[in-house]
Formats: structure tokens, sequence, C-alpha cells
């Protein structure tokens, strides 16, 4: 896939930016990122698929006493992103380039995460694309497994057949998260839903948008 996003003169990813190669290594279900941060036991949010780091850049300025993770795996996002959470001085933030659902399913800790978010995530519309979806039926036992007690899990999509399955999805694991109405982060502006970089493509377009919000079940 290409992006048409090329390297931003004097980009720097030092101290924001980190490879899923240094981190994944050692035993399965080892790896805790929260050890990236300087204050590791604060509280721990997890995006998965951040773009362009639009929803941590608004959302972890509000948030300064949480720690934040996105997961990019297109390169030129990643550096995108990493470089702007430099330029505004995010130290609880960090991206991580590499596959999320490898790294959150395969290489990540138990009881880790207080949220993970999972904002317009690629819709694979072909049949034959369907198991590229970051949200499967083993993924939802993965996201349950990283979350602490409590925790939450955010789904938003404008894809009309993503947000049909995860209801399907969902359905399937009720044994392992109630369903709640989806909040707004305090960074929405408006009446946004989450205010995404697509999430403002796609209101422009008219297109409607669905969102749950989805808590952990001991
Ligand atoms: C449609 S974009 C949405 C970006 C952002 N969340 C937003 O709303 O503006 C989806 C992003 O998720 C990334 N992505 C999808 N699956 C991923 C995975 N398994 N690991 C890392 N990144 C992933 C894609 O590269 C892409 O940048």
């Amino acid at each position: 896939m290409k992006y048409g996003m090329g390297r931003r003169k004097g980009e720097q990813i030092e101290g924001w930016g980190i490879s899923m190669k240094e981190l994944a290594v050692g035993e399965p279900h080892s790896v805790d990122p929260r050890d990236l941060f300087e204050y590791p036991d604060r509280s721990f949010e997890i995006e998965l698929g951040s773009g362009k780091g639009t929803f941590l850049v608004q959302q972890a300025v509000k948030q300064p006493e949480t720690n934040f993770l996105g997961i990019e795996w297109a390169a030129p996002f990643y550096r995108f992103a990493a470089d702007r959470l430099r330029r505004h001085g995010l130290s609880n933030t960090k991206m991580m380039h590499g596959d999320g659902t490898e790294f959150l399913g395969y290489w990540c800790a138990d009881s880790i995460a207080d949220v993970i978010h999972l904002y317009f995530l690629d819709p694979w519309p072909k049949a034959r694309h369907h198991k590229r979806r970051a949200v499967q039926d083993e993924t939802m036992k993965h996201f349950h497994r990283l979350l602490k007690s409590g925790g939450l899990l955010h789904l938003v999509t404008d894809h009309d057949d993503l947000w049909q399955w995860y209801q399907e999805h969902i359905d399937r694991a009720s044994d392992l998260f109630e369903t709640r109405e989806f909040q707004p982060p305090d960074s929405a502006e408006g009446d946004e839903v989450v205010g995404t970089n697509f999430e403002r493509k796609y209101r422009i377009e008219g297109r409607p948008i669905h969102s749950v919000t989805l808590v952990r079940c001991d």
C-alpha cells in the first residue's frame, strides 16, 4: 500500500518512536510497554492504528497523568505521528511501529491497559480480506486479557459492514464484555465522536459514524 506521504523535513522521532522489533523479544505475553514511560505506574491507554496521531496529540494533553501508546504499521504515518508528539512535547506519549494485532496479541503481558482505542480502522471490504480486520474472535480474547479489570475498549467506525462485523464479534464475546454507550473524549470538538483525521474527512462526506464502548467483565 502506498501512502503518498514523504518524510517531513527535519523529522525527529528519537524519544517518541520505537520499533516493535526492539520490544518484541523474550517469551510470549511477557512484554510490558508501560516500561517505556518515565512514570510507568500511571494509567495506560493504547491506540491501535493511530494514523497521523491526531487523537493522541489532542487527548494526551488533556490527560497529562496518563501514558498513551499509539501503534501504527505504515512507516510514513508512524514517523509523522512520533515527530508530531515530540513537537508537542508530550512526554506521556510514545508511538510504536509495527503490527498492533501481533504486538498486543502475541507479545504483550496481561492486565496492562486501562483503555484500548480502535478508531476508523481499515474495513478490508472484500470477503477474502476479512481475516485482515483487527477485530476477530481471537483478538477480542486478547483485548480482554490486556485490559485491567473494568478496562474499556472503544470501537468507532464509519463503515456499515465493519460495524456489522463488530456487532457479531461483540455478541460472541458477551461473556467477556458488557456494552456501553460511547462517550466522546473531552478533546472532541462540537458534535464530533472522537475528532480523528478520518472522522473529519468522513463527516464531510456525510457518512454515519457508529460507536460503542465495551467494558471488561471479570
Ligand atoms: C483508516 S486509518 C485511521 C487512522 C486514525 N485512527 C484516524 O481515525 O484518523 C487506519 C490506520 O490504522 C493502521 N492500522 C491498521 N491495522 C493496523 C495494525 N494491525 N497495526 C498497526 N496499524 C494498523 C493503518 O495503517 C492506518 O494508518
